[in-house]
């Protein structure tokens, strides 16, 4: 087995690919390695004709996929909005495996991105010693993607400043970028697209550019619409941690995860699900992707440090550490829903417990 820590998508479900890629009669867009509808399939999971099963990446509405999917077949760059942990680096990252067969051409938008990471940089010993050569220039993850005809993927557009995103205007309009020192210009081929990522809720985050607005179709990642969804995503985002980690630890019991929700979701929206007491809402997001990281915590506190089997105590820091972000105002509130929901339902009297016992 290999030991690398996180394998890509492309190589996780290769075979998933491959079954695919054999399956496929419907018409690819040049450069494509799946058809349009094979690509959704792939993302939200089915059963293909010979009864082999797709597992779904993405749990939620199909059409979300089918319209990002449809926008990369257009001459419009695909912008993934939404809070945080709603699944859009996640979603980019399969749909760049599906689509180019390659999900690592990647650019990590921070506010220090110049446009030297978005167009060519230069290896400065080469361009000293020989002047200006294409063997000078550095190509950018974007430039290979033009060149090969294949998906670059933008995480945080919004991080990098406007001025910056800025550089993307001509490569998404025009599809070329320009290298003036050398006179050339690399020409996209078909099948180059971009994908950016990008969150409604971080500080320090610039306005996505209004030219640049004009030039993405954006589909908005909704947080999870119902329990069980949420559930199911939780789940089975823990079961290939388990797989991965080689966690001595039994499976979580679905109970433990239904709980892990419950709290997250009565928190997020201020009302518990009976809809009966108000809650106060803390200062963090509180996202699916905290919620699968509770779990995974949890099962490695009961896999070292308890008998194996996932039990209260070995959550209660974890979901602490994730509604308690600001130590002052998050720890009033979570007193509160401790004391006045938690403690009251009668079989959640070990969480509550071993919250306590954290001196909360
Ligand atoms: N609807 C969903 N379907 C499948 N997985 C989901 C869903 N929502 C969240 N996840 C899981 O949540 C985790 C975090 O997702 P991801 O990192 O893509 O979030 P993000 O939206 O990029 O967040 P950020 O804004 O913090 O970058 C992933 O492991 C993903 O599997
Ligand atoms: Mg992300």
């Amino acid at each position: 087995m290999s030991t690398i820590l996180r394998q890509h998508a492309e190589n996780l479900f290769a075979q998933e690919l491959e079954e695919l890629k054999k399956q496929d009669g419907d018409q690819k867009p040049v450069n494509w390695v799946l058809s349009p509808r094979a690509v959704v399939t792939y993302l939200v999971g089915g059963k293909l004709k010979n009864g082999f099963e797709v597992s779904p990446k993405y749990i939620g509405n199909k059409r979300l996929m089918e319209i990002a999917v449809a926008t990369l077949t257009t001459d419009r760059a695909l912008l993934l909005y939404g809070l945080p942990g709603t699944a859009k680096s996640w979603v980019s990252e399969h749909l760049a495996a599906a689509i180019s067969g390659n999900s690592t051409l990647i650019v990590q938008g921070t506010a220090g991105t110049g446009e030297e990471a978005i167009r060519y940089g230069w290896n400065y010993a080469r361009l000293l010693s020989e002047g200006p050569t294409e063997k000078a220039l550095v190509e950018t993850p974007i430039m290979r993607a033009m060149k090969d005809g294949k998906i670059a993927r933008i995480e945080e557009l919004t991080r990098i400043g406007a001025d910056v995103q800025d550089a993307l205007i001509t490569i998404l309009s025009e599809k070329t970028l320009p290298v003036p020192e050398l006179n050339i210009e690399v020409q996209a081929v078909q099948g180059f697209n971009i994908i950016a990522t990008a969150n409604n809720r971080d500080k320090g985050v610039n306005e996505l550019s209004s030219a640049l607005k004009r030039r993405f179709n954006t589909v908005i990642l909704p947080v999870p619409d119902s329990m069980e969804e949420e559930i199911d995503i939780v789940k089975r985002r823990v079961e290939s941690f388990e797989k991965v980690m080689q966690l001595p630890a039994e499976p979580p019991a679905l109970q433990e995860i239904r709980r892990i929700v419950t709290i997250f979701r009565e928190l997020r929206s201020g009302l518990t699900l009976d809809g009966k007491t108000k809650v106060k809402m803390p200062s963090g997001t509180l996202s699916t992707a905290e919620a699968i990281s509770v779990v995974n915590n949890g099962l490695s506190m009961a896999a070292y440090f308890g008998d194996g089997q996932l039990k209260a105590h070995d959550l209660a820091a974890g979901i602490i550490g994730a509604v308690v972000k600001d130590p002052v105002q998050d720890r009033i509130v979570w007193n509160e829903y401790l004391e006045t929901v938690l403690k009251t339902r009668d079989d959640w009297k070990d969480i509550y417990r071993a919250c306590r016992d954290l001196g909360a």
